[in-house]
């Protein structure tokens, strides 16, 4: 690299790791106002990319792999040549880790990864394979693209669930030797063809993903040693092994492997590749029928769980920071939530009660209805009715000066005649009216009775 922090436009951030035929950066595409891509690239070793027949294949595959576009492939965005820098592949960037990762922390942590999320697993990347085994060009030709390196490695799992199958077109020119005849590759996820060097076709794909299926149950090779799961044979007598189909079902080595399951395993993985699943797709709905049969729900989620429960969310920017404790116990608090969801529920019943409250009210409850359904919402209408009382006008108190003072003034008004009729009129009528509230209206507080003012 020209500069420690700068590949060709590419801002560096870190460097992820390095394979076969290449070092692996999380990288930032430049655009305009400050924003930024995040984005992988992958820098083919300098030492490969200088032979002519490597480049010729490589950028052959290249041309391949820019045309995939399915969710469970990891997209190729471009190919580049910077001269000494080398060939660069920039591709979608999985936040997340590699299933041999996951598979590696498990095994330390003597712990598995649950068998039917395993399965899923397997199903997401068999639905990428499949589209690019199908995969024609722009005549309708099929590209008979096959993938060559199907492993724990390529198989990238994203923090959020989602899988994806990395290394896609580019894989053959990973196992790329300068002396034909020779091969070179992960030979424990090759098919007995490919060891054999023979011509290889989809199906030698969907071997290699019983492989990985088997290794993900296990959690052991299907060629490592009986007597310690650790040990794998050495190259040449790993070939052999994988030529002859010399493996032993994964039931063997641990138990609870569900049976639909490990049957999945052992027809991927058979010998002859007529007896094999014929397409990756019909492996998936195989894996599919399975999770149905056994009324197994598995989905990205699970897959989110499981990689954070192993793996955590590590902070893989710089500018991340490691999950808090606080962060870890609103993961564990989940549970907690559904529970709250219940909780929540009977919360949302509240305010219905409230909404029904005001249609209560309008119920003019006479004091019968109080007594037959002392109810809550009657209590309500209860409220209502005192209010009701309270905010009655009240009634006029006859001993209210400034009502005595017009009263007088009325009065007042008269001439001396009609005065003296008025007085005498309010007199008697106040010695006929019974009692009132205790008060007994008089001279200046009865009512007038109605159309009195005319007699007046
Ligand atoms: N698109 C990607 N997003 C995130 N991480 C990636 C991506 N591609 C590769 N990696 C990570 O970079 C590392 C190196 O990947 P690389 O493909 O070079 O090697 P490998 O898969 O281990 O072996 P192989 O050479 O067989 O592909 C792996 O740990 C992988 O998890
Ligand atoms: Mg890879």
């Amino acid at each position: 690299m020209s500069s420690a922090e700068r590949l060709a436009s590419f801002e560096i951030i870190k460097r992820l790791g390095a394979g076969g035929m290449a070092e692996v950066f999380l990288a930032k595409k430049l655009g305009a106002e400050g924003t930024y891509k995040l984005l992988v690239l992958k820098r083919i070793h300098p030492s490969h990319a200088r032979s002519r027949r490597f480049r010729a294949m490589f950028v052959e595959e290249a041309h391949l792999a820019t045309r995939l576009n399915h969710p469970n492939i990891v997209q190729v965005y471009e190919f580049l040549d910077h001269g000494d820098e080398g060939l660069l592949l920039a591709m979608e960037y999985v936040e997340g880790y590699d299933l041999g990762r996951l598979m590696s922390v498990a095994r330390q942590k003597g712990t598995r990864i649950p068998p039917w999320v395993s399965a899923y697993i397997i199903a997401e990347a068999a639905k990428g394979l499949h589209y690019a085994h199908e995969r024609r060009d722009e005549g309708g030709s099929p590209l008979a693209i096959v993938h060559r390196d199907v492993s724990p490695q390529n198989i990238l799992l994203s923090i959020e669930g989602a899988v994806k199958i990395a290394d896609f077109g580019i894989a053959s020119a990973n196992l790329f030797r300068e002396e034909p005849g020779t091969l070179k590759g992960k030979f424990g996820y090759m098919s007995p063809e490919q060891a054999r060097g023979e011509r290889v076709d989809r199906r030698s794909d969907i071997y290699g993903l019983g492989v990985v299926l088997y290794e993900v149950l296990a959690l052991r090779s299907p060629y490592a040693s009986k007597a310690d799961p650790n040990v794998k044979p050495q190259d040449e007598e790993l070939l052999e092994a994988v030529r002859n189909g010399n493996f032993l079902p994964p039931s063997e080595h641990v138990g609870e492997i569900p049976s639909e399951l490990e049957a999945i395993v052992m027809r991927a993985m058979s010998h002859d590749r007529e007896d094999r699943f014929q397409t990756a797709r019909d492996m998936a709905g195989a894996i599919g029928r399975a999770l149905l049969a056994k009324q197994e729900l598995v989905d990205a989620s699970n897959i989110e769980t499981v990689v954070t429960m192993l793996l955590g969310r590590s902070s893989i920017l710089p500018s991340a920071p490691p999950p808090s404790e606080a962060a870890q116990q609103t993961l564990a608090a989940i549970p907690q939530k559904r529970a709250n969801t219940a909780g929540l529920a009977e919360q949302d019943d509240e305010p219905k009660v409230s909404v029904r409250r005001p249609r209560e009210v309008r119920h003019v409850a006479g004091p019968r209805d109080a007594a037959r359904r002392p109810t809550r919402a009657r209590a309500g209408g209860g409220q209502r009715r005192r209010l009701q009382t309270r905010v009655r006008k009240p009634p006029r108190d006859p001993r209210s000066h400034r009502l005595q003072a017009r009263r007088a003034l009325d009065v007042d008004r008269l001439g001396p005649s009609r005065r003296a009729a008025r007085l005498d009129h309010r007199h008697r009528r106040a010695a006929r009216e019974p009692v009132a509230g205790g008060v007994r209206r008089g001279l200046s507080g009865g009512r007038r009775p109605r159309g009195a003012r005319g007699r007046v």
